[in-house]
């Protein structure tokens, strides 16, 4: 890319505590006011709107179709954790402590769901329109019926993954009939290929890292008419239906009498891996909080590509390899390159920070968490306890006093096999 910013003005940009592996906290140097960046972007409120009355004109599909959904909503529960272990988490610095527990996510037991699901359903209400099997004003349930079936099973969902987005894709679209394929690298953990082969899915290995199967799954299906290609680093979709947790959240949080204004600030902390989770989740809680809510970005020392990629700037596509990092973690939803450009484009100037975090926090805080608070987690989904603290201890001044609530949300882990929670416990990831 001529002209474009190189290696060594890369490595400036970055912090060299983050070069160096050590855990950081970063104030975004560049954020900028809710009101002046969200009329500037492409997405509005009405198209997370949009993806919201989609989610609930498939409710009575998904209810019909997982035992598990009473009403056919994927949302998880909101808890305030007690106030020892709040303390332990935010240092006793003020404001209660929240967990939004995605990791019990009802059908898949991650936060990918919300995304993975919902561009499974775009995609199947675009065929079954396409080929006439919706009347208007028809029940979604007609689309568990043989016919609709018999369309989806001459169609084939196909997604790159670090093992969540795909085993959340694969659910809902072996649920529709859809043959599915999913994309990993080799390195990926292999409970979580097998939980997809047992779910019918197809796992195609990669030799490289995460990036390298998403950008091969890509290419293998740039041309196909019967597939679609769930892209985790670029799609929209994915992007929108993470923005719907924000009605969710908004929902429990004025149901617990939770105040967020100027005056109550939300702080959420939120788990990064390429980005699209906590970047949809972001812009949804930016639309209806503005600058109210502040979203702090987590990532491991050795993986921190969005850090990396904001630091850098959006002139091009950064990873942390270009900075002497490995992206090597336990963190293994977390354990990406490359960041979202998207993503980056779209939410960056909206993170308030991003902190880095190491493996031996991660599994600390794991440990704590289930034996304190009877949390079962995986690594990646206790990034945010670990963040809380230095974010705090980084600011001038404790943001809002008691009056702020942190939210941590934690992403994956419910359906961790036994003995995978147990290596995890240890700090030992055989996975
Ligand atoms: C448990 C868990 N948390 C967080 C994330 C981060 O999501 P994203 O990659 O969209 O940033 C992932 C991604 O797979 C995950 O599996």
């Amino acid at each position: 890319m001529p002209g474009s910013i190189g290696t060594s003005e890369i490595r400036e940009a970055v912090p060299l505590a983050v070069r160096q592996a050590r855990p950081t906290v970063w104030l975004n140097p560049r954020r900028v006011a809710a009101d002046d960046i969200l009329p500037t972007l492409t997405l509005t409120r009405a198209d997370v709107e949009a993806a919201e009355a989609r989610w609930r004109r498939f409710d009575p599909l998904l209810a019909h179709l997982f035992d598990a959904l009473g009403t056919g909503r994927i949302d998880s529960p909101f808890r305030a954790l007690a106030a020892p272990m709040a303390r332990r988490v935010a240092g006793g610095q003020g404001g209660a402590v929240w967990v939004k527990a995605d990791h019990e996510l009802p059908v898949t037991g991650c936060i990918k769901a919300r995304g993975g699901v919902y561009e499974v359903l775009v995609y199947a209400e675009a065929l079954a329109l396409a080929q006439g099997l919706l009347r208007p004003g028809e029940t979604y349930a007609r689309l568990a019926d043989p016919d609709a079936r018999r369309l989806f099973g001459a169609h084939t969902v196909a997604v790159g993954s670090t093992g969540n987005l795909g085993f959340s894709v694969g659910v809902m679209a072996r649920a529709l009939g859809f043959r599915v394929e999913v994309h990993m690298s080799h390195d990926a953990k292999a409970w979580k290929k097998q939980r997809l082969r047992e779910i019918g899915a197809e796992v195609v290995e990669h030799a490289g890292d995460y990036g390298s199967a998403v950008a091969a799954a890509r290419a293998a299906f740039a041309d196909r008419a019967d597939a679609h290609f769930v892209d985790d680093e670029d799609s929209l979709d994915l992007f929108l239906g993470y923005a719907t947790a924000a009605f969710d959240l908004r929902r429990q949080l004025a149901a617990a009498g939770v105040a967020v204004d100027r005056d109550h600030p939300l702080y959420v902390y939120l788990p990064c891996g390429v980005g699209s989770a906590p970047g949809g989740v972001s812009f949804g809680l930016t639309l209806l909080f503005g600058d109210a809510v502040r979203c702090i970005f987590v990532e491991p020392v050795a993986a921190p590509c969005m850090l990396v990629q904001l630091a850098a700037g959006l002139e091009r596509p950064v990873s942390v390899y270009e900075v002497g990092l490995d992206n090597r973690t336990e963190a293994d939803g977390l354990a990406v390159a490359s960041a979202s450009m998207r993503v980056a484009r779209t939410v960056g100037p909206l993170i308030e920070a991003v902190v880095t975090v190491s493996d031996a926090d991660l599994s600390a805080w794991l440990r704590e968490l289930w034996t304190g608070a009877g949390l079962r987690l995986e690594p990646s989904a206790a990034a945010g306890f670990a963040a809380v603290r230095p974010f705090l201890a980084a600011l001038p001044a404790p943001p809002g006093g008691d009056r702020a609530t942190h939210v941590v949300w934690t992403t994956g882990g419910a359906l961790l096999p036994e003995a995978e929670f147990q290596a995890a416990l240890r700090g030992d990831g055989t996975g």
